[in-house]
């Protein structure tokens, strides 16, 4: 026997496609090269806070490759809210005897981790968001996904607003980076692009949706990040002053506010798609299963290694170990210079 025999894996955050071939990976390979214990935590960090778990075997992630959501559930709990919860989950922890921790997140799941591994707990990280934000990694897996989603709505949108010669603003995810937007309105072919890296301004917008009708087109696709906002105001647009276990707003409603200053400004029929929480459900890409089955591998692998404090991470074409404190809190914006490949085409 090795020294490291019980393993824990949790899924924290907002869910994402992919997550479930991530867990099966982890199982498959933990268990098979490694002889672990597998432990599946229930509901993220909720579950060891809760106590709530079950044992994960090769039967039990057999047949979830394709399947969208996290047969462990998740939340966005945060474990380190208070020192009282804190201590909760070092104790779980222990309780669980576990030798290790494979936390499946994005930035707030992860920075969880840095601060439990500063606390002596044994954990790895794997990076997870449609958002594709999460420093240190080319991708995380999930954002192919939402981008396939992304774009065939966009693709389905063109005919219907051709046909009514309809300015269409569809309003896709994206908190602090625009990847979905940039990426799916690129490869659906909007007119413009809006995301939070690049506040806009709402007379640019105008002139581009005018210059198209100049040229004889008589329709337009806005494609809009849920976290844009026009220059000057620096102020996301919020569902409700409500905040999330990790400080985070519920944001929405850009899209509606766009549309109604295009409408007055531009005196067009303007209509609004908010495309929600269609791109994070269902079934993973090929791609996100492949980079998530790479990924569960080497998080095995790592905790087989004891890299605690790592997480796997795509650099080119290379799945490879980098510390968790060099990915959290970065928050990987969209490149000027992609954003300004896409421009060419606005107007
Ligand atoms: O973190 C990914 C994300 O999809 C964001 O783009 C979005 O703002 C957020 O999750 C919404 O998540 P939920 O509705 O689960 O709170």
């Amino acid at each position: 026997m090795g020294k490291i025999q019980r393993v824990g894996v949790l899924t924290g955050g907002g869910d994402c496609p992919g997550l479930n071939a991530v867990i099966r990976a982890i199982v498959v390979r933990g268990v098979r090269k490694y002889n672990f214990k597998m432990i599946g935590i229930l509901n993220g960090w909720a579950g060891l806070l809760d106590y709530e778990w079950k044992n994960l075997d090769r039967e039990e992630v057999s047949g979830i490759l394709h399947r969208g959501g996290t047969i462990l559930g998740t939340s966005r709990t945060n474990p380190i809210k208070t020192p009282e919860t804190k201590a909760l989950t070092i104790e779980n922890y222990k309780k669980l005897r576990l030798d290790g921790l494979i936390a499946i997140g994005g930035d707030d799941t992860l920075g969880a981790a840095v601060k439990l591994c500063s606390e002596g707990l044994n954990v790895v990280g794997v990076p997870k968001t449609i958002d594709n934000d999460v420093g240190g990694t080319d991708y995380t897996f999930g954002f192919d996904t939402a981008v396939e989603i992304a774009t065939e709505a966009i693709d389905r949108l063109h005919s219907t607003a051709e046909a009514h010669h309809r300015v269409i603003v569809v309003e896709v995810m994206g908190r602090n980076a625009g990847w979905i937007a940039t990426y799916s309105g690129m490869a659906g072919g909007a007119d413009v692009i809006l995301i939070p890296e690049q506040p806009f301004e709402l007379e640019d917008v105008v002139q581009s949706v005018n210059a198209r009708r100049e040229r004889g087109r008589t329709f337009s696709i806005v494609v809009i990040a849920e976290g844009a906002f026009p220059k000057g105001k620096e102020k996301m647009y919020l569902q409700s002053d409500k905040v999330d276990e990790y400080g985070h707003v519920h944001l929405g409603g850009v899209g509606n506010a766009l549309a109604k200053d295009l409408a007055q400004m531009t005196g067009m029929d303007v209509r609004t798609t908010i495309l929600g929480h269609t791109q994070r459900g269902g079934t993973p890409s090929a791609w996100d299963r492949v980079l998530g089955t790479r990924y569960g591998v080497m998080a095995a692998d790592m905790v087989a290694q004891e890299k605690w404090g790592y997480m796997a991470a795509l650099q080119g074409f290379n799945v490879v170990a980098i510390p968790l404190s060099e990915a959290v809190g970065v928050n990987k914006s969209v490149p000027p210079e992609i954003y300004d490949v896409a421009k060419n085409f606005f107007g």
